[in-house]
């Protein structure tokens, strides 16, 4: 596996593979829900290439960028042992030097959800993302179903600006308790750790109360309310019923696929999760 700090040496590196290529961008602190797009990567194309990058221009003044969770040591070598080639692993000035002042706006799909709580988060991200897809030029980009509006914001962004790349959104990994894996995990308290299952455990209620033939845009988010209700360590940002592909907010009867997402906060950590009721099979999704 080839390491590189610098754009320039990257891409020297990345001529020098033939074939397809799949891409994986992380902030790091990895985990299994990263090492699955990796897998996901290695087994659709010949070679893997992989970013770490705490990209600073997604993040809002008052959020958690210093103290974001990092160990590059580790991450290379969990990389490693799943058989990446390549990795890009710039400091902040490398990626935005001097002068540095353009940036993509990521359109309405970015407005909802996250992008209101999240002020210029989406900006940033789809900025990032069009620059590590010109780098790395990928022929594939695996992203997590966990961050569902980043992979619709990217989706939007890749066919609008017509970048040569398949987007391929891969499940969300959970720990055995239900919560969905996230670098923001290590925050939690262990008694917020123990509540935190109430976000999953929502979604699943709502996703069996649809299941059972419940069409009800209220009666459906109000089953993630009450579960998150029970858990006063644990408050509840929102939770939204939308189109899966617009997230345009649904009300009254939904027809599918809806995307059910909610976001909470523990005493420092910002949580989000979601499950996509009446969802296609993942290989028509593509
Ligand atoms: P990061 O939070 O490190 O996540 C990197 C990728 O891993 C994203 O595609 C995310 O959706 C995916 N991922 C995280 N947790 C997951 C889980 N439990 N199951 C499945 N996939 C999971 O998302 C970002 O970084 C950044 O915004 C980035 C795209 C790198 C741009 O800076």
């Amino acid at each position: 596996m080839e390491v590189h700090a610098t754009i320039q040496a990257f891409r020297r590196a990345k001529r020098r593979l033939k074939g397809d290529l799949g891409l994986v961008l992380t902030m790091g602190y990895l985990h299994e829900g990263h090492l699955s797009l990796v897998r996901a990567a290695k087994a659709a194309n010949e070679h893997v290439a992989a970013t770490i990058f705490v990209n600073p221009t997604q993040f809002g003044p008052n959020e958690d960028l210093s103290s974001y969770p990092r160990d590059l040591d580790r991450d290379l070598a969990l990389l490693q042992a799943e058989g990446v080639d390549l990795v890009l692993t710039p400091v902040p000035e490398e990626v935005y030097p001097p002068g540095f002042d353009s940036s993509i706006d990521p359109g309405r799909v970015a407005e909802p959800l996250e992008g209101a709580h999240r002020p210029g988060h989406f900006r940033g991200v789809v900025t990032v993302v069009a620059k590590l897809f010109n780098i790395v030029q990928p022929t594939r980009a695996y992203f997590g179903q966990k961050d569902a509006q980043q992979v619709a914001v990217i989706r939007r962004m890749a066919r609008d600006l017509d970048f040569p790349v398949d987007i391929v959104t891969v499940p969300t990994v959970r720990e055995p308790d239900g919560l969905a894996m996230s670098s923001r995990n290590v925050y939690l308290t262990l008694d917020e750790r123990r509540a935190a299952r109430c976000l999953s455990q929502g979604l699943a209620d709502a996703a069996s109360a649809w299941s059972n033939g419940q069409r009800d845009a209220k009666t459906l988010t109000a089953a993630v309310r009450d579960a998150m209700s029970r858990e006063p360590l644990i408050q509840l940002e929102y939770v939204s019923l939308a189109n899966a592909e617009t997230l345009e907010e649904l009300t009254g009867a939904v027809t599918s696929p809806a995307l059910l997402s909610l976001a909470a906060r523990a005493s420092k950590a910002r949580l989000i999760d979601n499950v996509v009721l009446g969802a296609v099979p993942s290989a028509s999704r593509r």
